[in-house]
C-alpha cells in the first residue's frame, strides 16, 4: 500500500461542502466486533471536524465506546446515558447533546468554523432498544428526534454496535450512508458481508446506500490478508476503499487506551507511527469527502 502523505492530500477542493443545506448521515456499522467502528467514528468526527465541518456523534453502542474514548462521565463519575434519557426519560435534545472540548481537534485544525457534538450511549442503549422495539410502529423514533440536531451539522456519524439486533432498521432509518470497517480476516469480512445482506433485507425500512468497504489494521504481510482483500473487491466491485485502508498498528491501541482520538495523542513513545496513523486517517476523511462531493453534488440534496 502506497502511503499517502498529509502533504499530498488537497481539502480545498471540498471547501464548498461547507454549506447550509449540506447534511449528511453516516452509519459505521459492522457485524463483527473490534474491527474498528469507534475508532473510525471518532476519528473521523475529529478530522471533519477540524476541516471546518460542524459534526455530529451518535453513540448507540450499549458498549458506549465513543463516551468511554471521550471520557465522558456525570458529576459522580458514571457515563453519561444520553440515548436512554433521550428516548426514555424524555429528556430534550439540547440536554442530552455535548458539545466536544475543542482541544480534540485545536491542535490540528485546517479550517475555522468546526464544531464537534456527541450524544452519548451506555449500557442503558440496550433497554431503551427494547422499550422502542416493543413499540413496534416506533422503530425510528431515534431518528425523529435527533433530527434537530442533524439540521444543525452538516455531517452526523453514527457508532454501532456489533449487533444492533433489536434496532438496526431504526438506526438505519435515518441514515444516507453506510460505510463498513472490516478487519481482513475470514470472520470480520464475514461479518461486512452480513452487514450488507442485513441492510439489503431492512430495504423497506431505509434509504442508506452503501457508501463503501474500508480495510481497517491492514498488514498484508499477515498470512491471508491479501487473499481476502482480493475477495472483497470481486465480490463489492468498487466499493472497497483499498487507497486509503488503515494499516495496523499500536499507536492506535495506546489512543484508544488514553481516551483520545489519534489527533490529539501524544505519542511520547512512537510519533513518528502516530504521524503515520494520523495521515492514515486524513486520507480516509479526504476519500470521505470525495464520495460525499461526487455523490451530493450528482443526485443534489
Ligand atoms: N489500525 C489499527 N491498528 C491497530 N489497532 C487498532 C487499529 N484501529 C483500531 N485499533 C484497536 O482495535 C481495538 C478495537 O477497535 P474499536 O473499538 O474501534 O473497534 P469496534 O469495531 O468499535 O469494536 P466493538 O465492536 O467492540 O464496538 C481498539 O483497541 C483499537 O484501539
Ligand atoms: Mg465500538
Amino acid at each position: 500500500m502506497e502511503h499517502m502523505t498529509l502533504a499530498s492530500l488537497d481539502f480545498e477542493q471540498y471547501r464548498g461542502l461547507i454549506r447550509d443545506d449540506l447534511h449528511v448521515t453516516l452509519v459505521i456499522t459492522c457485524k463483527k466486533g473490534g474491527v474498528g467502528k469507534t475508532t473510525l467514528a471518532l476519528n473521523l468526527a475529529v478530522a471533519l471536524t477540524a476541516l471546518g465541518f460542524k459534526v455530529a456523534l451518535i453513540d448507540v453502542d450499549p458498549q458506549g465506546g465513543i463516551s468511554v474514548s471521550l471520557d465522558m462521565l456525570d458529576d459522580y463519575g458514571a457515563p453519561i446515558e444520553g440515548i436512554f434519557d433521550l428516548l426514555i426519560k424524555e429528556m430534550p435534545l439540547d440536554k442530552v447533546v455535548f458539545q466536544a472540548p475543542a482541544d480534540e481537534y485545536e491542535s490540528v485544525r485546517r479550517q475555522p468554523g468546526g464544531e464537534l457534538y456527541v450524544l452519548p450511549g451506555g449500557n442503558k442503549t440496550q433497554r431503551a432498544a427494547v422499550v422502542i422495539n416493543e413499540d413496534g410502529e416506533d422503530y425510528d423514533l431515534l431518528t425523529r428526534l435527533i433530527q434537530p440536531l442533524r439540521d444543525r451539522v452538516h455531517f452526523t456519524i453514527i457508532d454501532t454496535a456489533p449487533s444492533n439486533a433489536l434496532w438496526e432498521g431504526g438506526i438505519l432509518s435515518g441514515a444516507d450512508y453506510a460505510l463498513i470497517p472490516t478487519q481482513l480476516n475470514r470472520l470480520s469480512v464475514d461479518g461486512a458481508t452480513r452487514t450488507v445482506t442485513q441492510m439489503n433485507r431492512l430495504a423497506g425500512l431505509h434509504q442508506a446506500r452503501l457508501l463503501g468497504i474500508l480495510p481497517t489494521m491492514v498488514n498484508l504481510n499477515t498470512h491471508g490478508q491479501a487473499e481476502h482483500l482480493l475477495d472483497l473487491k470481486q465480490n463489492y466491485p468498487g466499493l472497497v476503499w483499498e487507497s486509503v485502508a488503515i494499516p495496523e498498528s499500536q499507536v492506535w491501541r495506546d489512543a484508544s487506551e488514553a481516551a483520545r482520538s489519534i489527533f490529539s495523542f501524544k505519542s511520547l513513545t512512537n510519533p513518528a507511527g502516530k504521524r503515520l496513523a494520523e495521515n492514515a486517517m486524513w486520507a480516509v476523511a479526504q476519500h470521505f469527502l470525495a464520495q460525499i462531493h461526487q455523490k451530493e453534488t450528482r443526485y443534489g440534496q
